[in-house]
């Protein structure tokens, strides 16, 4: 197939990549390098010692995407390219809302032009907000808590509308519970810039000692022992669900909304003792107070992914953590050392 992906350097996209080159698509892959380096494109090759077609691009210019597709002519597109960080979301929101948004808009407008009928889309657990109860399924309210949140659940409504005007379109709108991990391989994994947001970045830091410890934010949830608990799953599996909710796409139409998450909550403190067992390294830690915005546990219900797409997550926490480890050990400093 031929396959557009955007975002397709990022960390979610660059493992789409390496799956779709193994499985023989033909790939264009459009990225602006916003968030992550030609460096991990450069790794892929060499991984899988198959080439594809890149655009430096921002999604934003509208008639270089169309160029791009009316050469291309994709028949599906996977849409990762976008903006994430949620505390960056409430201070920049116009910038979250062109790039998620109008981005996304843009992309759909491109595939109108060159008769391209499917779409995936990386959408989030964000979208959900607080639990009114768990594990979410896809019928729990959508009612997201945050700037970042809101785009995902208007490119899912705006998505929804385009799939409606034509009976030959088909949508699937991917809501990811917590990515981590890396490729088997150690060659490509999460490189964030500057200091890490999420958990186990932050580990990994600690434990190659970039860091002095990691800050634990908050232990008087009520979980199993007082910290966050989260669904986290190999970013392999995610990747593997891309591939699945593709086969799906190719014979049903409408669309579809899947999570992608294993259905298992982790602590915080399992979480560290979890990448201590795998690197074989201390991870320090001090109790401080609760994040802002923070929910203490969520964890997502994956039936229908596992029933309707043949798809289910496989990859343990042990393993997602031995192989941010070696993927860490490789590149201390991720692609641009
Ligand atoms: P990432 O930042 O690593 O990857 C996003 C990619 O999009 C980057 O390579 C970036 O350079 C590119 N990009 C950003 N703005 C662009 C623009 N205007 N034009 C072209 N390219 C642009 O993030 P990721 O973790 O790989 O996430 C991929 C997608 O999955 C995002 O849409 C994100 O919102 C969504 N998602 C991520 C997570 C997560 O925990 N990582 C969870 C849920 C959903
Ligand atoms: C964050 C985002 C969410 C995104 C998700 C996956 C926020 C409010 N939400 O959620 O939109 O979909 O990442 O990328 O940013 N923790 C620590 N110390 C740290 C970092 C995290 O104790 O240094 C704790 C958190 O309090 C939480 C857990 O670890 O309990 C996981 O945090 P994180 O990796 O940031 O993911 P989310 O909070 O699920």
């Amino acid at each position: 197939m031929r396959i557009c992906l955007t975002g397709g350097a990022g960390y979610i996209g660059s493992h789409i990549l390496v799956g779709l080159l193994e499985d023989g698509h033909d790939v264009l892959v459009v990225d602006n390098f916003a968030n992550s380096s030609p460096t991990c494109l450069q790794h892929i090759r060499q991984l899988t010692g198959k080439s594809f077609e890149f655009l430096e691009e921002d999604i934003c210019n509208q008639p270089a995407i169309s160029a791009a597709f009316s050469t291309f002519r994709p028949d599906i597109v996977i849409h990762c390219a976008g903006l994430k960080a949620v505390g960056e979301s409430q201070k920049q929101p116009l910038r979250y809302y062109r790039t998620n948004v109008e981005g996304s808009i843009n992309l759909l407008e491109a595939m109108d032009q060159a008769g391209c009928q499917r779409i995936i889309f990386s959408s989030s657990a964000t979208v959900y907000g607080t639990p009114r109860y768990l594990p979410y399924d896809e019928a729990h309210p959508v009612a997201p808590a945050n700037v970042y949140g809101r785009t995902k659940a208007m490119i899912e409504d705006i998505i929804t509308d385009w799939v409606a005007t034509d009976p030959g379109r088909s949508a699937a709108l991917l809501r990811y519970f917590n990515p981590v991990g890396a490729h088997e391989s150690g060659e490509i994994g999460e490189d964030p810039k500057g200091i890490p947001n999420n958990l186990v970045p932050y580990i990994a830091d600690v434990a190659t000692g970039m860091r002095a410890e990691l800050s634990v934010f908050g232990n008087d949830y009520e979980t199993r022992d007082g910290t966050g608990v989260r669904d986290y799953i190999h970013i392999t599996d995610l990747a593997d669900g891309h591939i699945a909710a593709m086969a799906y796409l190719g014979d049903h139409q409408g669309v579809e909304v899947f999570n992608l998450g294993t259905g298992e909550g982790s602590s915080v403190l399992e979480v560290v003792a979890a990448f201590r067992r795998a690197s074989n390294q201390p991870v320090p830690y001090e109790i401080k107070p609760r994040r802002d915005g923070d929910i203490a546990e969520f964890f997502a219900n994956p039936a229908k992914a596992n029933d309707r797409l043949g798809w289910q997550a496989t990859r343990t926490l042990d393993a997602m953590c031995a192989d941010v480890w070696r993927w860490r050990s490789k590149y201390p400093r991720g692609f641009d050392v």
